[in-house]
């Protein structure tokens, strides 16, 4: 378990992966297909990649802005290109401006489009689509004959009304969704480096060759360790769910009565929120509180072309309580 490993990951953890997919998206996997229907990766970015690597050198994916600034980055660091779709101040959109969005940029010569990325719990703002956006993605997808990229790596943080539906389970959309995914977040082992990445065979293996050149295999002792713990316990999504959902709840509470206002995103592990309305520009605003209250947010305009957003901020809450407790007296003692 020192050595290399196959490129698509330690067969033990691809079963329990294939087995976590079954249980939580209701897809079936089959591990020993050929062409490979699932991979192990180098953690989430690694199976961006390589989808970058195998579908999008001089090409385009599309985001939902405001965007997860890697969704960028790796484009553009392997020769490919990306495009906002701006949201709405409600953060939501209409179909038909999706389409003419894409029509827009599939017949061009330089970077056509071929591939949405849709990112569902989002980061920064922790939407969660609806069925019907994710519906209309697909519509759009299918018409325009683009492939999905859906970024799943907060699926287990879902905490409103509407449960996470992987896109892929959509009619048609198996054909041509990648689906990726991480345990950076979920294990809080985000120096692991492990996540993965399903979907038809066809899709895949490209993604594989790509994996192979590019690190070789995802490291072998920690996929060992990880596929011994991964099912052992029924409860451990819930449990992380409910314990986000209380930090969330708590969080919001107090820096709501600090002036913030809240988007309500529906799931648990960034707080998306309009800054106090003494206040217009988020990175000023963050400056001070570093500054004066030693607490930092990420301002808005990180995640967005557009100016749309410089007045928000995303929170991120992933830490202990106790942490959560001092940051909001900190924000009190500056703010109220
Ligand atoms: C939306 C999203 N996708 C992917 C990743 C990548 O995570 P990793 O490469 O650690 O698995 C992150 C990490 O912040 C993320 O927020």
């Amino acid at each position: 378990q020192n050595h290399y490993g196959g490129s698509e990951g330690d067969a033990s953890l691809r079963r329990a992966v294939a087995e976590k997919i079954k249980k939580y998206n209701g897809i079936d996997i089959d591990v020993d297909a050929k062409p490979l229907e699932l991979m192990i990766t180098n953690g989430g970015t690694g199976a961006l990649i390589g989808i970058t690597q195998s579908y999008l050198r001089g090409k385009s994916a599309l985001v939902f802005e405001p965007y997860y600034p890697y969704h960028r980055r790796i484009l553009e660091e392997f020769g490919g290109k990306t495009e906002s779709f701006a949201l709405d101040q409600t953060l939501s959109f209409e179909k038909d401006a999706l389409r003419s969005r894409c029509k827009e940029l599939i017949g061009r010569a330089e970077y056509p489009l071929r591939a949405i990325i849709v990112c569902s719990p989002a980061n920064p703002s922790g939407k969660v689509m609806t069925q019907t956006e994710l519906e209309a993605v697909a519509e759009v997808a299918q018409e325009l004959d683009l492939l999905v990229i859906s970024d799943e790596v907060y699926e287990h943080y879902v905490t409103g009304e509407h449960q996470h539906t992987p896109i892929a389970t959509l009619p048609g959309m198996w054909e041509r969704t990648i689906t990726v995914n991480s345990f950076s977040k979920s294990w809080n082992i985000s120096g692991w480096r492990l996540g993965y990445a399903f979907g038809k065979g066809e899709l895949i293996t490209p993604i594989n060759n790509a994996a192979n050149v590019i690190y070789v295999c995802p490291a072998t002792p920690l996929q060992a360790a990880l596929s011994r713990v991964l099912m052992a316990d029924g409860d451990y999504y819930p449990k992380l769910r409910d314990k986000f959902d209380s930090k969330r709840r708590f969080f919001s509470e107090g820096i709501t009565s600090l002036g913030f206002d809240i988007y309500n995103s529906g799931s648990a592990f960034y707080i998306w929120a309009r800054i106090p309305s003494d206040f217009s520009d988020a990175l000023t605003f963050n400056e001070m509180l570093m500054e004066k209250a030693g607490v930092g947010m990420t301002p808005g305009s990180a995640f967005a072309d557009t100016d749309d957003w410089d007045s928000h901020v995303r929170i991120c809450i992933a830490r202990e309580d106790s942490v959560l407790e001092g940051a909001l007296e900190k924000l009190r003692s500056v703010l109220a």
